[in-house]
């Protein structure tokens, strides 16, 4: 089955200013792609911007898979004006994925504001655990997917930096806290976040003092998307690693800050 594939969109919804989900419906058979992995997008038909642009897999249906992202640039500035019917290019499903959830293990999610798309597809993966969830995000307006995450039953520990909404502060900072609560059932924990890379720094610092197993989805800047172009490296103990290829997600224990 190939990994290039065209797909029409079904439906391009704003669900908060700037942040979008886009439904895509492949018109061949594709792979089923995993909590974790992402998919590169093309938005134009013609050069500019030439290069795909790498999205999470947010959630996955029989006939369609769904991506939530922000407006920060120029394809997203094109994407966001699609419209149904349209039809655009898309490779993958690309990546590791997350690592399978463990049985005797309680998942700790934790996403800091778009990041919260992978970290929504690995909850609803999960059919008999469900996981603590920390969502955070610069204010209330900013906090995606409160209520997809409350119809899986799923109430999330909100953080916002600017106390607009739940705990004031970052997401780690509350996590922080829930771990010094909860110090001697930690061991039995296991940490899945997505989110910006000085919240994964900061993560990796928390999750070392804890001694808990940690787990990030990186979003660097990609070009080619599957290992050609060394564009999107990341330094870890075992020397420079590719995001597209060999990550996006990594143990981050392994990363050289
Ligand atoms: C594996 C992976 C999964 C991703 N998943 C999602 C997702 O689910 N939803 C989503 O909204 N975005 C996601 N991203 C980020 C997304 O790919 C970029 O936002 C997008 O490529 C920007 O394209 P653009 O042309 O609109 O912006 P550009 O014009 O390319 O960039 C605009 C601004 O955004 C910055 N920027 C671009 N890419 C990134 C990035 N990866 N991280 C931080 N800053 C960036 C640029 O430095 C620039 O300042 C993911 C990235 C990766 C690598
Ligand atoms: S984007 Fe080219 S190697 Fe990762």
């Amino acid at each position: 089955m190939s990994k290039l594939f065209l797909a029409s969109i079904k439906e391009n919804k704003e669900i908060a200013g700037s942040h979008y989900i886009l439904t895509l419906s492949p018109l061949t058979k594709t792979i089923k792609p995993q909590p974790g992995q992402f998919f590169m997008l093309s938005v134009s038909n013609g050069l500019d911007p030439l290069l795909k642009r790498p999205f999470s897999i947010f959630r996955v249906s029989e006939k369609h898979f769904q991506i939530l992202y922000r407006v920060v640039g120029k394809a997203t500035e094109i994407l966001k004006n699609k419209k149904a019917g349209d039809v655009i290019e898309a490779l993958g499903p690309l990546g590791n994925g997350f690592p399978r959830i463990k049985p005797n293990i309680k998942p700790i999610l934790i996403a800091g504001g778009v990041g919260v798309a992978p970290l929504f597809a690995l909850a609803e993966s999960v059919k008999y655990k469900k996981p603590l969830f920390f969502l955070g995000a610069r204010n209330k307006k900013e906090l995606l997917c409160i209520n997809e995450l409350r119809k899986i039953r799923i109430n999330p520990v909100i953080a916002t930096d600017d106390g607009s909404a739940g705990l004031k502060g970052t997401v780690v900072d509350a996590l922080s806290a829930f771990l010094t609560r909860h110090s001697s059932l930690v061991t039995r924990h296991c940490i899945y976040a997505c989110g910006p890379k000085a919240m994964l720094r900061e993560l990796s610092f928390l999750a070392g003092k804890f001694n808990i197993e940690a787990y990030g989805a990186f979003e660097e800047n990609m070009a080619c998307g599957v290992g050609a172009c060394l564009g999107c490296m990341v330094n870890t103990k075992d020397g420079l690693r590719s995001v597209c290829k060999e990550g996006p997600v990594f143990p981050l224990g392994e990363i050289l800050w």
